[in-house]
C-alpha cells in the first residue's frame, strides 16, 4: 500500500467520525444531538429506541414535594454540592437551594455517580435500568463539588438589581455593588431569537428567580447559538469572542 493510499484510508476514518458529530449541529434538536443516548456506539440503547425516555416518561414520573421535575425519568442526586464562593461574589448562594430546577435534573447526569441509562425501560412495568453505561464522561462535580464551576443557584437580580439590561454599567455606589452585570432584562448576544432574554431562562424557585445550568445551556439542542464552525456545547449565546460570557458581563 503507497503512502497515498494510507492517507486516504485514514481520511475515510476521520470522514465517518466527523459524520457522526455532525449529526450535533446547533439548534437541529434533542434527536440525533449529543443528548440522544441511542447513538453512543457500545452503550444500552432504549428498546423502543426512544430518545426523550432517558429524561422524560408520560407515565409513573418521578415525584419530589413541590421541586420541578417535568415528567421526570431518572434517578435524581441527593448530593449537597458546595457551591462558588469567592471574597468577590456579591451572590448569596444556599446550598439547600442551589439546585432547584434545572439544575438537579441536569447533575442526574453529569454527576459523575449517576448511570446516564438509569431511566424507566417501559412505562408499564416502572422498572428502572440500573446498568452501568459508556457514555464518555459527563461527570461535572468532582467530589461532590461545583466550587469550581461557575455559581449557580442565587437570585440573578439581587445581584444585578438597579443596573441597566444593556450597555453602559450601573452607577450605584452602594459598597461591593457589581455594577458590571446586566440585569435580567438583557439579551443573549448573537441568538437568533431576539426576543428571549436571561430571564425567561431563570427559574423560580423558593428564594425567587436563580440562575441554574438552563441559563446558559439548552439542553434540548433548539435554541442555542453555538458557531457551528465550533464545537456545540449547547449554549445560548456563542462561545466566539465570548458573546455568553458579554450576554452578562459587561467586561
Ligand atoms: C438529556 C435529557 C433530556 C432529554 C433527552 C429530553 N429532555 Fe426535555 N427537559 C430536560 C430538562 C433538564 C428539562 C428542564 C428544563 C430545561 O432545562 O430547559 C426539560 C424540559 C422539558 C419540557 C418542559 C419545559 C420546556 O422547556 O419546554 C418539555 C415539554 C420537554 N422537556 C420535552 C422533551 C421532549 C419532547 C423530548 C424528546 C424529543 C425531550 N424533552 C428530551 C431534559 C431532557
Ligand atoms: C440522561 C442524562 C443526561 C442529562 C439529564 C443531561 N445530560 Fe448533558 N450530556 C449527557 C451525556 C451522556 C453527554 C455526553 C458526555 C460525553 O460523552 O462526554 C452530555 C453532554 C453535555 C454537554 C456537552 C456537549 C458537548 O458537545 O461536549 C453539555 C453542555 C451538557 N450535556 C449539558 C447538560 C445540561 C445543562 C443539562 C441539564 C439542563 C444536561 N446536560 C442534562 C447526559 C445528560
Ligand atoms: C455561565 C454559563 C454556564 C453555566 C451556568 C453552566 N455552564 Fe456548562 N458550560 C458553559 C460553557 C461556556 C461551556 C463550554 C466549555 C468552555 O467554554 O469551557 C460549558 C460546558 C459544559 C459541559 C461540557 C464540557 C465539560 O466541561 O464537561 C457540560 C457537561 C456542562 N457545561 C454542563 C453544565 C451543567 C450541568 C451546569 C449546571 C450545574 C452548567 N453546565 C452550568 C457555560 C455554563
Ligand atoms: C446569564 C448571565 C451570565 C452569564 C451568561 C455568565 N455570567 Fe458570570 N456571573 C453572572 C452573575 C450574575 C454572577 C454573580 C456575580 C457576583 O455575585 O458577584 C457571575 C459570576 C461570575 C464570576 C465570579 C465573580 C466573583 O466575584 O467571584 C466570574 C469570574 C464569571 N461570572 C465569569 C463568567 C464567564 C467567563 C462567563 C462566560 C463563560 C460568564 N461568567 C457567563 C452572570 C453570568
Amino acid at each position: 500500500m503507497n503512502k497515498k493510499i494510507v492517507l486516504s484510508a485514514l481520511s475515510i476514518v476521520a470522514l465517518s467520525t466527523s459524520m457522526a458529530f455532525a449529526l450535533t449541529a446547533p439548534r437541529g434538536g434533542v434527536a440525533g444531538s449529543i443528548h440522544d443516548m441511542n447513538q453512543y456506539p457500545g452503550a444500552t440503547k432504549d428498546s423502543q429506541g426512544r430518545v426523550c425516555a432517558f429524561c422524560h416518561t408520560p407515565h409513573h414520573a418521578a415525584t419530589d414535594g413541590n421541586d420541578y421535575l417535568p415528567l421526570w425519568s431518572h434517578v435524581l442526586p441527593t448530593t449537597s454540592y458546595v457551591p462558588y464562593n469567592t471574597a468577590t461574589i456579591d451572590a448569596t448562594i444556599d446550598p439547600s437551594t442551589m439546585m432547584e430546577g434545572p439544575s438537579k435534573l441536569c447533575m442526574s447526569c453529569h454527576d459523575g455517580a449517576i448511570a446516564v441509562d438509569t431511566h424507566y425501560s417501559t412505562t408499564d412495568n416502572g422498572s428502572k435500568h440500573l446498568s452501568g453505561d459508556s457514555f464518555g464522561n459527563a461527570a461535572l462535580a468532582e467530589n461532590a463539588s461545583l466550587s469550581n464551576d461557575h455559581p449557580i443557584g442565587f437570585v440573578f437580580d439581587a445581584v444585578a438589581a438597579g443596573n441597566p439590561d444593556t450597555g453602559a454599567p450601573g452607577t450605584s455606589t452602594e459598597k461591593g455593588k457589581d455594577n458590571y452585570i446586566k440585569t435580567s432584562g438583557a439579551k443573549y448576544d448573537g441568538n437568533l431569537d431576539t426576543t428571549m432574554t436571561v430571564a425567561s431562562r431563570l427559574y423560580n424557585g423558593s428564594q425567587g428567580a436563580i440562575m441554574t445550568c438552563a441559563t446558559c445551556h439548552d439542553v434540548h439542542n433548539k435554541k442555542n447559538a453555538d458557531d457551528p464552525t465550533k464545537t456545540n456545547y449547547l449554549l445560548l449565546a456563542p462561545n466566539t469572542d465570548s458573546k455568553l460570557c458579554l450576554s452578562c458581563h459587561i467586561k
